[in-house]
């Protein structure tokens, strides 16, 4: 009686471990807690390296997009350098304000992308 008690005991446990194990696996696998990105810097990620979009890899170097151009700079580190997300929005939807010379096109002023669109951009900016 008092092995059968400890076996008992023991399986408990092993279930209780694996329900555990099991809990902690389903939790990793959910969207969002397992990849290092929020939904909204997908999207902005999909949004700055679509072609039809905001096309930022023709001018851009940026960590994981194909075939970029270099007219303007690499695009990395820009939470250090812009601390203040307002700045990013800034340069995003109208860079003439900063640069009357640049061709960095107005993607918020000539409705290229959305408000919305640039705020997913921006999220995804703050990745790199
Ligand atoms: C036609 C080329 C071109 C395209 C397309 C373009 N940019 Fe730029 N971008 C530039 C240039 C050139 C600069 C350098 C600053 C300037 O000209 O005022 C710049 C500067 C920036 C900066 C400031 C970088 C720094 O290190 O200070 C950010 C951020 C930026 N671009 C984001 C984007 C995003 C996001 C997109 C796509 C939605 C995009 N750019 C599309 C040409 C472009």
């Amino acid at each position: 009686m008092r092995k059968f008690f400890f076996i008992d005991r023991t399986g408990f446990q092993s279930i209780a471990l694996l329900v555990w194990l099991g809990l902690g696996a389903g939790v990793t696998a959910m969207p969002g807690t397992a990849r290092a990105q929020s939904p909204d810097a997908e999207a902005g990620r999909k949004i700055a390296f679509d072609r039809g979009k905001g096309n930022c890899l023709t001018c851009h170097v940026i960590k994981g997009g194909d075939s970029p151009g270099t007219i303007g700079p690499e695009l990395k580190d820009l939470k250090a350098k812009y601390p203040d997300r307002d700045e990013l929005t800034a340069i995003v939807s109208d860079e003439t304000k900063r640069n009357p010379t640049t061709v960095m096109p107005p993607f918020g002023r000539n409705h290229i992308l959305t408000e919305q669109e640039i705020s997913a951009v921006v999220d995804f900016l703050q990745t790199l």
